[in-house]
């Protein structure tokens, strides 16, 4: 970091000594750095999620595994099971290969970003963010928050994912070198509180005398992103099929859309393609209406069948399971089937 850029750090650590949001997470500014574990899994949590949605899994993850060996040690479905509603399942099944992993080696994490990296699902973020805010690395912590900052601090013209280098280079360039974790928080913060993407609220902003943005008068325009493509349209079908107080749930593929969760049968849907239409048993089946769902790269229209026959013996256990209705709740079932099953409870009818 050169000397004339040392303005920039120093007045966003003073606004973050002041301003910093109080995170279950996170240590007061200046404190020592709490421990990795926590903030390992928030910042596998917070990944494409936001600070509201995650508060309550961080909490509910932290009180039933409160160590990297008990997370070590807990059964896959549990894991999964708690998860469910958070999206982005890979991050689950990570978490326990890196959990495990952490575990057989004494239960300490790696405090170099080199040696995070390694680890199961930590991705060039995250190992940046644990390095920085769990052993106070200096790192540069890019995400989509920070992205803006930089793009807006810079008024950086070229268009998002393209400028990627370049942001990162700009943010390598104000990263100072001592209060790492502090530093990346501070960048979080401020664009989650200030910095916000839409009425950026300039005038609370401790950097705005540093901004290209703000003096081009524009900067909400920035940063600027390449047209995005539009999402495919899938269509699919999940089947309910009801016995004894009991609804038939299978586990997915430990690979792939939803790996490793419990859900409804489906007709095989997916990003490349529409459902075959075909369910798990030769029917007849009424029609109990649709849900949509938005996945990353697409969206789903999914219709839901009910089971009207009585010949259910060739569903046998190891293929899936009878859940009992009054404990549906716990099957962990990701949102989309979610929303499916309480459209089969609420008889017919349209969710999004
Ligand atoms: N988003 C991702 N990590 C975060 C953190 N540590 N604090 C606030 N927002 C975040």
């Amino acid at each position: 970091m050169d000397a004339s850029s040392d303005t920039i750090p120093r007045a966003l650590l003073d606004w973050y000594d002041a301003h910093a949001r109080d995170l279950p997470w996170r240590a007061r500014p200046g404190a020592p750095a709490t421990d990795p574990y926590r903030v390992w899994l928030s910042e596998v949590m917070l990944q494409q999620t936001t600070v509201a949605a995650v508060k309550d899994y961080f909490a509910l993850f932290t009180r039933r595994w409160p160590s990297v060996e008990a997370l070590a040690v807990a059964a896959d479905e549990d894991v999964m099971a708690a998860w469910a509603g958070l999206g982005y399942y890979a991050r689950a099944r990570n978490l326990l290969a890196c959990a495990r992993e952490v575990a057989a080696r004494g239960g300490r994490f790696p405090d170099t970003e080199a040696g995070l990296r390694a680890l199961p699902g930590l991705g060039a973020y995250t190992a940046a963010a644990v390095a920085a805010i769990a052993f106070g690395r200096r790192a540069v912590v890019v995400d989509a928050n920070v992205e803006r900052v930089v793009a807006r601090l810079y008024a950086i013209d070229a268009p998002l994912p393209g400028a990627r280098a370049l942001i990162r280079a700009k943010a390598d360039a104000i990263t100072p070198d001592a209060r790492g974790g502090d530093f990346a928080q501070a960048m979080m913060d401020l664009g989650a509180t200030v910095c916000t993407s839409r009425a950026p609220r300039c005038l609370l902003c401790p950097l705005s005398a540093h901004c290209r943005a703000r003096a081009t008068g524009e900067p909400g325009r920035f940063p600027v992103k390449a047209p995005r493509q539009a999402k495919p349209e899938r269509r699919g079908r999940a089947f309910w099929i009801e016995r004894d107080a009991c609804v038939w749930l299978v586990r997915r593929p430990g690979r792939g859309m939803l790996g490793g969760m419990r859900a409804l049968p489906d007709d095989g849907w997916s990003a490349r393609g529409d459902g075959s239409g075909e369910g798990p048993l030769a029917g007849p089946w009424e029609s109990a209406g649709k849900v949509g769902h938005v996945f990353t790269h697409f969206s789903l229209e999914l219709h839901l069948a009910v089971y009207l026959g009585g010949q259910c013996a060739s569903l046998v256990p190891g293929d899936g399971e009878w859940w009992p209705l009054e404990r549906l709740e716990e099957a962990g079932l990701p949102t989309l089937f979610a929303k499916a099953a309480r459209l089969a409870l609420a008889g017919t009818g349209e969710l999004a």
